[in-house]
């Protein structure tokens, strides 16, 4: 049973508060199928939000199998799915893929039987099996719909929440899905909510809820729809709504609610009586109308009667009253619009709660190497991702190895004893000196060059990495995966990316062109590490910044800037004003990988690169490691914040 009182979701707009779910009263019994309707705008997704507790309740009460969920906490992720208007599988993986993955995340299984068999029937339940092997990439916009079912349906949850499942689709994928949603209500008294702007086969659901403007306007049978509003067919329904304000139609509908939720009572205890609808006992039990209060006393209990002339003008007293308890669940800071004052409510007492018996959710580390084993097959599947990556992989060292005919060049040194007076020597200074300023700009340059490709690689890596699903995290979150598993499977992913581009690169370059090492330690081992560090800054830079964004457009462009003022920040270019250096420099990795490389070189060469450069270079490879260390941390915190942040937008 799903019981909500005086139910308001309220925004602070323009300094005033508008109640987009206002005051919605309802009950909803276990196996029981709804339909939630009214014009576009009306509130539908938003209500549907706040009963999942995606949106913040602002006032009232909400109760799950007769638990105030204020006080109890949330319905478990397990108990409750949440089908949302946009598509939650990837197009690389099929059918089966999509559902064994869903599986893996959500419901702890015992052995490969266990899982399959979960597949199975979930597939069988939505009507998947012919097609499972197919790519979610083929499927029409019905099948991808019970695709979406069929991920939710993973841990059997008792309460099912649909969005706009059918819009969009032709008349026979529509009723497909509208039956199949029917039919599951018929199962194990699951609640199913179904948010529809169709008004056809109405007939199928139990009650059809209508909202306007926020409000709730009518809940009853449907074939008592267009009575209730004087319409001859359902279309009309619409355009009657919005000739008479959406209060009056609110509290008209309080006059009459009591003697509609009788003729349903009255029609859920025959289908229970022939059969055709099957409930646990236990729910049965939670909702015994014995036990059962009164919802609210808004509804006129003297009006057994059926409703058939409405008065759409009279007014009713407003006493909503919700309980205070231990808020566990979100509550909004802004109040409702329309201030509501308290009172006693009874909840069903704990000792009513049947044990419920859920599917427990996978530790941490199964849901890591289920999310990584997600990411490597969507990987390995995307050709145009690969063939870039390649084509970077292979082209980016190539255009470094170009100089190194120039950088291989003997460094000459000056002699020990000069002899000012000599014409000659004076010719052999010079030209030492200009060897001496080429190589030590061509070392610096294919140093920074590296470093620049690595940047620009690592933003490639992690640019879209988290804002280009950040739907399905939010959806994934919302089901149950945690935060600390996601973040490390970007994290192992993203360090290999790192690691065989950095290493590729320098080894590559390498071949072409020895790095002319420090004569003690260091040498071409800690210019590796300085490469790697500074593609890995880079990349956890970026990763931070697409969990931080809204759009995977913005997370590309700040990422794609970022790499951008790496180069003329660095001062390998020209050199920066102090002011500007001290400030930017904490934040360009190629300034400090490019600093470290050259503390590695040999002294000769390192004079040499020191010559040519006026940026001060006299950092050890030790504390630019550090500050790139530094770097990365800082992006790991970052993407751990905005993984963490709720972005859910619908
Ligand atoms: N987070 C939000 N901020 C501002 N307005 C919102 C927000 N969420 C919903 N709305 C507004 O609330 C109204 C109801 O939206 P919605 O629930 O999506 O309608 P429906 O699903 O019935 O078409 C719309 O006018 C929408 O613009
Ligand atoms: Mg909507």
């Amino acid at each position: 049973m799903l019981e909500l009182e005086n139910f308001c979701f309220t925004l602070e707009k323009d300094e005033e508060l508008i109640n987009l779910v206002d005051r919605v009263s309802l009950r909803i019994p276990s196996g029981h199928f709804t339909a939630i309707v009214g014009p576009s705008g009306c509130g539908k997704t938003t209500l549907l939000n706040t009963i999942a507790g995606l949106n913040p309740m602002s006032e009232g009460s909400i109760a799950w199998r007769g638990q105030d969920l204020e006080e109890h906490g949330d319905i478990e992720p397990a108990d409750i799915g949440y089908v949302p208007q946009f598509s939650i599988a990837y197009d690389a993986l099929t059918v089966d893929e999509s559902i064994e993955i869903a599986t893996k995340l959500k419901v702890k299984t015992y052995g490969h039987e266990d899982l399959d068999k979960r597949i199975d029937k979930v597939l069988e339940d939505t009507g998947l099996t012919q097609i499972a092997d197919r790519p979610v990439k083929v499927l029409s916009g019905g099948q991808k719909r019970r695709l979406s079912l069929a991920m939710e349906l993973v841990t059997s949850p008792q309460l099912l929440l649909c969005d706009e499942v059918t819009s969009g689709l032709d008349p026979r994928s529509e009723h497909d899905i509208v039956r199949r949603l029917h039919e599951l209500s018929r199962q194990d008294g699951r609640v199913v909510l179904s948010v529809t702007h169709s008004l056809a086969h109405l007939d199928l659901y139990d009650s059809i809820i209508v909202l306007h403007e926020g409000k709730l306007v009518y809940h009853g049978p449907p074939d008592r729809l267009n009575h209730y509003f004087s319409v001859e067919d359902t279309d009309s329904i619409y355009p009657k709504l919005a000739k008479q304000n959406a209060e009056k139609w609110r509290l008209s509908w309080l006059k009459h609610r009591e003697a509609f939720y009788q003729k349903m009572a009255k029609k859920r205890r025959e289908l229970l009586d022939t059969g055709e609808l099957k409930v646990p006992p236990h729910l049965l039990k939670l909702e015994d109308p014995e036990a059962h209060h009164e919802l609210t006393s808004e509804i006129n209990h003297g009006q057994a009667s059926e409703p058939l002339e409405v008065d759409h003008t009279s007014e009713t007293r407003e006493e909503p009253k919700p309980p205070r308890g231990k808020r566990r669940r979100k509550r909004s800071k802004v109040p409702a619009a329309h201030v509501i004052e308290e009172d006693q409510h009874d909840t069903s007492p704990d000792d009513q709660q049947e044990e419920l018996d859920l599917v427990e959710t996978p530790n941490l580390v199964s849901q890591f190497f289920t999310l990584l084993e997600r990411r490597i097959k969507i990987f390995s599947r995307d050709r145009g991702q690969l063939i870039l990556q390649a084509a970077i992989l292979l082209c980016f060292p190539c255009l470094v190895a170009l100089f190194s005919a120039q950088g291989n060049e003997p460094l000459l040194q000056y002699p020990d004893v000069i002899d000012q007076s000599s014409t000659e020597t004076i010719r052999k200074l010079t030209i030492i000196s200009e060897n001496r300023l080429s190589i030590g700009s061509t070392v610096s340059g294919i140093i920074m060059f590296q470093v620049v490709l690595l940047a620009l690689m690592g933003s490639n890596n992690a640019a879209r990495e988290i804002a280009g699903e950040r739907q399905i995290l939010e959806k994934e979150k919302f089901g149950g995966v945690s935060p600390i598993a996601y973040l490390a499977s970007k994290l192992v992913f993203l360090t290999c990316m790192v690691l065989i581009q950095s290493l590729w690169m320098a080894f590559f370059v390498q071949f072409f062109w020895p790095f002319p090492g420090a004569e003690v330690g260091g040498g071409f081992s800690q210019h590796l590490i300085m490469l790697t560090m500074a593609n890995a800054a880079i990349t956890s830079i970026c990763l931070g910044i697409s969990s931080l964004m809204k759009t995977s457009e913005q997370a590309s462009l700040l990422s794609i800037y970022l790499v951008g003022f790496q180069l003329p920040l660095s001062g390998a270019v020209l050199a920066l004003p102090d002011l500007v250096a001290a400030i930017t420099r904490p934040f360009i990795s190629a300034y400090w990988a490019w600093a470290g490389s050259i503390d590695s070189l040999a002294n000769r060469y390192q004079a040499a690169a020191k010559a040519v450069t006026e940026t001060s270079l006299n950092f050890d490879n030790a504390f630019c490691m550090q500050v790139l260390g530094i770097q990365i941390i800082v992006g790991i915190i970052a993407a751990f914040i905005g993984i963490k942040r709720d972005q859910w937008t619908h």
